[in-house]
C-alpha cells in the first residue's frame, strides 16, 4: 500500500493552501487597517452630516469607527485602491410619484468634490435633498482639473434641487448619464454640457430652466435620450440635433420654444420617438422629419404649425396634431384647395 510521504508534493500544496486560507480569513483582517481612504471617508461623513436620514436610518453604518469599504450600506469601494467608486442611495418611486417614506432630506456637500474616483452617484427619488449641485463636482480650479474625472453616472432625479447647473460639470468627461428631472432647477443650461463627448442620456425635464437650448448640443455624438420637457426654454430647436446618429427620443414638451421644426432633424435617423407639443413653434412640418424609418411616437399638438401635414405611414392619432394654427391633410381634415 502506498502511503502519503511527509514531504510529499501533495501534502507541500495542501499546507501552502490551508496557510494562505488561514492568512485571509482570519490574519489579513485582523492585521490591516482599514481599506477606505482616509480622504474619502471624511467626505462621506461630511455628506452624512447635510443629510437627515428619514426612518429608515440608511445611513446609520457611516460611522468614523468603521471602514467605508466594508461595512458602510450603499457604498461601494475598488477593492484594488481603497477608493469610493459608488454611492447609491435610491428612495422609492412608482407611477404615483415618490414615497417620501423611504427618502432623505438635506443638501449635497462640496465635499463630495473629494471623492476623486467615484463613478456612480446616485441619489434617485430620495424626494427631500434641495440645495444646489455643488461646483465641487466638476471642479474647475486649474490644478484640479480631472478631479471626479471617474464619474459615469450622476442621477438626482425627484428631488428638491434647486440653482443652476454648475459649468463645472462639463468637465466630467466620463459621464454617460446626467440625470437630474424633476427636481427645482434654474437658470440655462450651461453650453459646457454640450462637452460631454460620453453622453448617452440627458434628463433635465420638469424643472424651471430657462434660456435657450445650446446650439451646439449636435456636439453630443453619443446622445440617445434627451429629455427637456416641462421647462421654460426658450428660442428654437438647434438644428444640430440632426448631427445625433444615436438618439432616438427627444422630448421637448411645454417649453416655450418658437420657430420652425428643423428638417435637419430628418437626419437623426434613430429617432423614434418625437414629442414637442405645448411650444410655440411655427411654418409647417418637414416631410422628412414624419418619414424617419424608425419614427413611432410623434406629437406637436398646441403650437402654431400651419400648412399640410406631410403624407407620412405611421398611425398617429389626429389629437398629435390638434390646437395649431393651421395644419391640414390626413389624420386632419383635408386642406381646402384654392
Ligand atoms: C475636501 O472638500 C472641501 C470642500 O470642497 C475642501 O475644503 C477640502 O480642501 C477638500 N479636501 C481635500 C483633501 O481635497
Ligand atoms: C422651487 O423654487 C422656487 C423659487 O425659485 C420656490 O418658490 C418653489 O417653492 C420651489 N419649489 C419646490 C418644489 O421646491
Ligand atoms: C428667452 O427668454 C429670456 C428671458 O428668460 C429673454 O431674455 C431672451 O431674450 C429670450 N430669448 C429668445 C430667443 O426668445
Ligand atoms: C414664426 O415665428 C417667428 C417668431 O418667433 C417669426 O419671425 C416667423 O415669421 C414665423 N414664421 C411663420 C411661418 O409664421
Ligand atoms: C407608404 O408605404 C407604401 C407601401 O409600403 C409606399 O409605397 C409609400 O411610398 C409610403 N409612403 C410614404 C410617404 O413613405
Amino acid at each position: 500500500m502506498k502511503t502519503c510521504k511527509k514531504n510529499s508534493p501533495t501534502y507541500t500544496i495542501i499546507l501552502i493552501f490551508f496557510v494562505v486560507l488561514v492568512s485571509n480569513t482570519i490574519l489579513i483582517p485582523l492585521l490591516l487597517v482599514e481599506s477606505c481612504d482616509p480622504i474619502d471617508k471624511e467626505a462621506l461623513l461630511e455628506f452624512k452630516r447635510g443629510i437627515q436620514d428619514n426612518w429608515f436610518q440608511r445611513l446609520g453604518t457611516w460611522v468614523p469607527q468603521t471602514d467605508c469599504c466594508t461595512t458602510w450600506d450603499d457604498v461601494t469601494c475598488d477593492p484594488a485602491t481603497g477608493r469610493v467608486v459608488k454611492i447609491s442611495l435610491i428612495g422609492f418611486w412608482d407611477e404615483f410619484g415618490v414615497d417620501t417614506a423611504y427618502g432623505m432630506e438635506g443638501t449635497i456637500s462640496p465635499f463630495v468634490g473629494n471623492l476623486t474616483h467615484l463613478q456612480i452617484f446616485n441619489l434617485r427619488a430620495l424626494a427631500g435633498i434641495s440645495g444646489p449641485i455643488p461646483s465641487e463636482l466638476g471642479n474647475e480650479i486649474p490644478l484640479d482639473i480631472g478631479k471626479l474625472k471617474h464619474l459615469t453616472r450622476i442621477d438626482l432625479s425627484y428631488n428638491h434641487i434647486y440653482g443652476s447647473i454648475p459649468t463645472s460639470i462639463g468637465k466630467l468627461s466620463q459621464l454617460q448619464a446626467l440625470l437630474l428631472p424633476y427636481n427645482n432647477l434654474s437658470g440655462s443650461i450651461p453650453t459646457s454640457i454640450t462637452q460631454l463627448s460620453q453622453l448617452q442620456d440627458l434628463h433635465l425635464d420638469h424643472n424651471q430652466l430657462t434660456g435657450v437650448i445650446p446650439t451646439s448640443v449636435g456636439k453630443l455624438s453619443l446622445l440617445q435620450n434627451l429629455f427637456l420637457d416641462h421647462n421654460k426654454l426658450n428660442g428654437t430647436i438647434p438644428s444640430s440635433i440632426g448631427n445625433l446618429k444615436h438618439l432616438q427620443v427627444l422630448e421637448m414638451v411645454s417649453n416655450r420654444l418658437s420657430g420652425r421644426i428643423p428638417k435637419q432633424l430628418g437626419n437623426a435617423k434613430e429617432l423614434k420617438r418625437v414629442l414637442l407639443s405645448r411650444n410655440r413653434l411655427n411654418g409647417s412640418i418637414p416631410s422628412k422629419v414624419l418619414n424617419l424609418e424608425k419614427l413611432q411616437v410623434f406629437d406637436v399638438s398646441r403650437n402654431q404649425l400651419s400648412g399640410e401635414i406631410p403624407a407620412h405611414n405611421l398611425s398617429i392619432p389626429a389629437s398629435a396634431f390638434s390646437r395649431n394654427l393651421g395644419l391640414c391633410g390626413a389624420p386632419l381634415p383635408p386642406c381646402k384647395r384654392l
